[in-house]
């Protein structure tokens, strides 16, 4: 498949790093968050996770990565992968709440053919 397009929801610990390795394989990448202090960053140029550098934040932009809080990115991917947080709720058990929210943000812009891989723990 050529060009293909990947939306990686969540750009935290996970989904960052991942979007860095999808975006270094070729593939176009949108890194969706809804912290706009991350979104921004981001297009910055600024990395807020350990594992990366302001300077691998700066090569993905220039390969073309972009990052959004605007679900509408999902219309046009290929492929979604899911990375956003499942902490621990009172009772101890994962809270689901920000995987729910974000599977309803995506079902509303799901169209054919997309393939939705869930990363975060469940
Ligand atoms: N950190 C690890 O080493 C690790 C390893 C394996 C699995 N995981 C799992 O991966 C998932 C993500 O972990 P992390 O450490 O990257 O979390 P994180 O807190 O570093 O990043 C999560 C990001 O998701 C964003 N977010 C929250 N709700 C959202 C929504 N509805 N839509 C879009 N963005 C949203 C947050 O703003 C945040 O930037 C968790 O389920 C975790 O258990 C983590």
């Amino acid at each position: 498949m050529d060009n293909i397009s990947l939306v990686v929801i969540g750009q935290g610990y996970v989904g960052l790093p991942l979007a860095r390795e999808a975006t270094r394989a070729g593939i176009t990448v949108v890194g969706l968050d809804l912290s706009m202090a991350v979104v921004d960053g981001l297009n910055s140029g600024r990395s807020h996770v350990d594992d990366l550098s302001d300077a691998d934040v700066s090569e993905m932009l220039d390969a073309g990565y972009k990052a959004t809080s605007d679900y509408s990115a999902v219309r046009s991917a290929d492929y979604v992968v899911v990375c956003v947080p499942t902490p621990l709720s009172a009772d101890g058990n994962p809270d689901l709440a920000p995987v729910e929210a974000s599977m309803r943000s995506i079902a509303k812009n799901l169209v054919r053919e997309t393939t939705v891989i869930l990363e975060s723990t469940t």
